[in-house]
């Protein structure tokens, strides 16, 4: 029991430093960070319908949707990737997307294969993203209005954890 006792700080600093050579093991790890159309992380700006749409092919069952030429959506993040999710009609739908300022580029997010009659919707997938991406600053991905309705979906960003050393080195 004597021995155990005495044992029991060697122990603890184990597994202290188990502990920490975990949060090491991750330091590099990224983080994929969703965000929904609800989600509070988002700006929206103009007229956009006040409640999601209800839609089962959406991630998370729903989407925003606008057709007011003036709507616009914005959301920051620090990352170093972001991938943009969207279902496909089969009639006009679209969204303008810009990175950080770039020219804002088109997504058709009408289905040419289908007929306009047919009210079935394709799940939502990832239709573009961007990676590489510098995660010492804030981005801004902007959503705006192109032919058709706008909608947004959902958005997963791409954090890099990083621990600093200074944070776990007790002092
Ligand atoms: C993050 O999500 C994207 C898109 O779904 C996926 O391709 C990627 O593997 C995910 N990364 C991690 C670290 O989970
Ligand atoms: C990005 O990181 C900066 C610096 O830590 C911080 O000020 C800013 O609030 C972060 N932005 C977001 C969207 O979390």
């Amino acid at each position: 029991m004597g021995i155990q006792h005495s044992l029991s700080p060697l122990f603890t600093v184990i597994a202290f430093f188990l502990f920490l050579s975990s949060l090491y093991g991750q330091s590099n790890a990224a983080r994929n960070v969703t965000v929904d159309d609800s989600d509070a992380a988002i700006e929206y700006e103009g007229i956009w319908d006040p409640e999601p749409a209800s839609d089962p092919a959406s991630q998370g069952g729903s989407h925003k949707v606008a057709n007011d030429p003036s709507a616009k959506a914005m959301f920051k993040f620090n990352g170093t990737a972001v991938y943009v999710w969207f279902p496909k009609w089969s009639y006009g739908v679209s969204a303008l997307l810009s990175l950080d300022g770039s020219d804002p580029e088109l997504v058709n997010l009408e289905d040419d294969t289908k007929d306009p009659s047919d009210s079935a919707v394709d799940p939502s997938t990832v239709l573009r993203y961007w990676d590489g991406l510098d995660d010492g600053m804030e981005h801004t991905l902007m959503f705006e209005k192109g032919p058709g309705f706008l909608v947004l979906d959902m958005i997963t960003s791409v954090f890099a954890e990083f621990i600093s050393s200074s944070r776990l080195t007790p002092t």
